[in-house]
């Protein structure tokens, strides 16, 4: 089975994990953990670096500083992962959802001030399997309004956005620069990985404290048992930032080899008219996170029958995400009753991602790619 993900590690990873257990620096101390955290704020374009457990907790402090009052807004997609609206309701407040784009299945941002009410205090953009959100009316809408811009660039390491392309001065940024707080996950499917981990990025000082703050129990630093605010066991481990820092050390090679594999995909798989591939803007420099198909409903066929097939096959597959507006959890608690979204809806039903590990071969993707074409004959 040519699996959908596998990470990639090297002598470095192994090297600096070792260096952590020959020095006993397992824990939440030590040298790694500062060090990933200033690279990869600097190498995403921010000045704070706060390393935590996962892509999740990343989220759910973000929104706490916040200071959310009940019944506070969020914008979001609803084609996101769960982590997204969790981080709101589980701070007090609510999400409010947008469609996604046809094309490159981000949200769509001329849905967003149709959005905005009294209650809003923020936008949460999620760049969706390794391609750019459209963050200047995103930014301009938060600033119009007042709003955070709480940016989830879990899926886009290193991939850059074109700012200011309307404008003379447009310059390439990286995903992760543009949030008020912005938040990645190190999950081991993801570019870099640490296994388990998570950062929150934000040029602000008294953010990047009360983050800190939170991620470590709001111990007082004076006074190490007496809290005056609850906080959270988030921190992550210096053998997880170890991994990190060694990634970082090969981060250009990592994302040449996902573009490469991102436009091999398409090469191969370009023509098949049943297949929707994924769009590269002209504003946006993906990274292909994850290589994402939608399946024409002409085949009669949708991503669960197109997934088993090609299981049959030897390839194994991811389904889209669900829509927030779509989740049970969600209707329970009140939320998105009646509410529809065509765009994400269409995808969630159609669409699957294919074996984009960075440990996948050029003769696994031919594999891959004949397997799609033998199914779609
Ligand atoms: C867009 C997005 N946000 C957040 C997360 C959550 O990250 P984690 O799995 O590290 O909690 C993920 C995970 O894949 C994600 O894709």
């Amino acid at each position: 089975m040519i699996p959908v993900n596998e990470p990639l590690l090297g002598e470095k990873d192994i090297a600096y994990v070792n260096e952590c257990l020959q020095t006993g620096w397992i824990s939440s101390a030590g040298r790694f953990i500062n060090e990933f955290e200033d690279r990869w704020a600097a190498y995403c374009g921010k000045r704070y670096g706060i390393a935590v457990s996962n892509g999740t907790t990343a989220l759910q402090v973000a929104v706490a500083c916040l200071g959310l009052k009940p019944g506070d807004e969020v914008i979001m997609p609803t084609f996101t992962i769960i982590s997204c609206a969790l981080a709101v309701t589980c701070n007090g407040g609510i999400p409010v959802l947008v469609d996604c784009d046809p094309r490159n299945w981000c949200m769509d941002v001329s849905q967003i001030e149709t959005k905005i009410s009294p209650r809003t205090r923020a936008i949460m953009p999620v760049h969706i399997y390794g391609h750019p959100v459209d963050m200047d009316p995103v930014c301009r809408l938060a600033k119009k309004y007042g709003l955070a811009i709480i940016e989830d660039a879990a899926e886009v390491h290193g991939a850059e956005y074109l700012s200011g392309r309307d404008a003379q001065g447009s310059a390439w940024r990286r995903c992760g620069s543009f949030g008020t707080l912005s938040c990645f996950s190190f999950y081991a499917n993801k570019l870099i990985t640490t296994g388990e981990g998570g950062m929150v990025l934000t040029d602000d000082e008294a953010l990047a404290e009360k983050v800190r703050s939170l991620r470590n129990l709001c111990f007082q630093p004076q006074r190490r048992f007496y809290h005056e605010t609850l906080g959270f066991n988030f921190r992550l481990t210096n053998m997880q930032a170890a991994l990190g820092v060694a990634q970082l050390e090969r981060i250009a090679q990592i994302v040449e080899r996902k573009r490469w594999m991102g436009h091999e995909y398409n090469r191969r798989l370009d023509g098949i008219s049943e297949l929707q591939l994924p769009y590269e803007e002209s504003w946006a420099k993906s990274v292909y996170w994850m290589y994402g198909v939608v399946l024409s409903e002409d085949t009669g066929m949708d991503a669960v029958g197109f997934a088993l097939r090609l299981k049959e096959r030897g390839i194994e597959t991811r389904p889209f995400f669900l829509g927030m507006h779509e989740q049970p959890v969600f209707h329970k608690q009140g939320l998105f009753h009646n509410e529809h979204y065509p765009v994400a809806e269409r995808i969630a039903r159609q669409g699957l991602y294919l074996p984009s590990g960075l440990s996948l071969t050029e003769e696994q993707l031919t594999k891959v790619c004949d397997a799609v074409r033998e199914v779609l004959r």
